[in-house]
């Protein structure tokens, strides 16, 4: 399955996908493309370490939010990828792209959702004081973080965590998690019914 990659940042979970995904012979799953909306983020040197096609898309070159995910739309066209995965990718989708590709988004979260969605996931769940957050990957609707729930993993929070050391765990169980989901997605083992996510083996 060709998958395309979709990455704001340090690409941690990018090297992940790369390492248990795109360079396992076993795995018939090929990071066609990796996109980013910021020419820094350090996902791009690790796509192009690996030999991985980049693009970026930037948002102030685009007049409106629709036609900057037209632009994304372009390239996974052009790079005939199936799948899209948002791997740290810091930006909302607007409706027409969600449609487009229903059921064939999906993105990681650092926390437990339905609480703390949004950009700001780790800190919120410090500053609210739980004690077990978490990682979730779903597939992603025209909500913030709404869609429909795949698979998660729960961290306890010790006291003695800030947003650094939280997040570290958090990143740890996010790279065993994620590169498993997109494995069951591309065998077809996940089935869709409305908010419900049943896998089949
Ligand atoms: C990950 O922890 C991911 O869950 C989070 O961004 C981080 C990216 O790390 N995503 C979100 O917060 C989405 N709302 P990475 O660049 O090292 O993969």
């Amino acid at each position: 399955m060709n998958i395309a990659v979709l990455a704001s940042g340090s690409g941690t979970n990018l090297q992940t996908l790369i390492e248990q995904l795109h360079e396992d012979n076993t795995s018939d799953i090929n990071i066609v493309v990796v996109i980013s909306d910021r020419k820094k983020a350090y996902a791009l040197t690790r796509a192009e370490q690996a030999g991985i096609p980049t693009q970026i898309v930037s948002a102030k070159n685009h007049i409106n939010r629709v036609e900057f995910d037209a632009e994304i739309a372009r390239h996974i066209e052009n790079y005939s990828a199936e799948l899209i995965i948002l791997a740290g990718y810091m930006k909302l989708f607007q409706p027409p792209f969600v449609r487009k590709y229903h059921n064939r988004i999906i993105n990681i979260h650092p926390s437990l959702l339905p609480a703390f969605p949004g950009a700001n996931a780790v800190a919120d769940t410090l500053e609210y004081g739980v004690k077990v957050t978490g990682v979730t990957v779903h597939y992603v609707d025209e909500g913030i973080d709404t869609g429909p729930i795949i698979a998660q993993t729960s961290i306890p929070v010790y006291d003695t965590d800030d947003e650094e050391s939280l997040h570290k765990r958090v990143q740890i169980e996010e790279h065993k998690l994620f590169p498993q989901v997109i494995k069951w997605h591309a065998q077809g083992n996940v089935i869709v019914e409305d908010r419900k996510v049943i896998l089949v083996s």
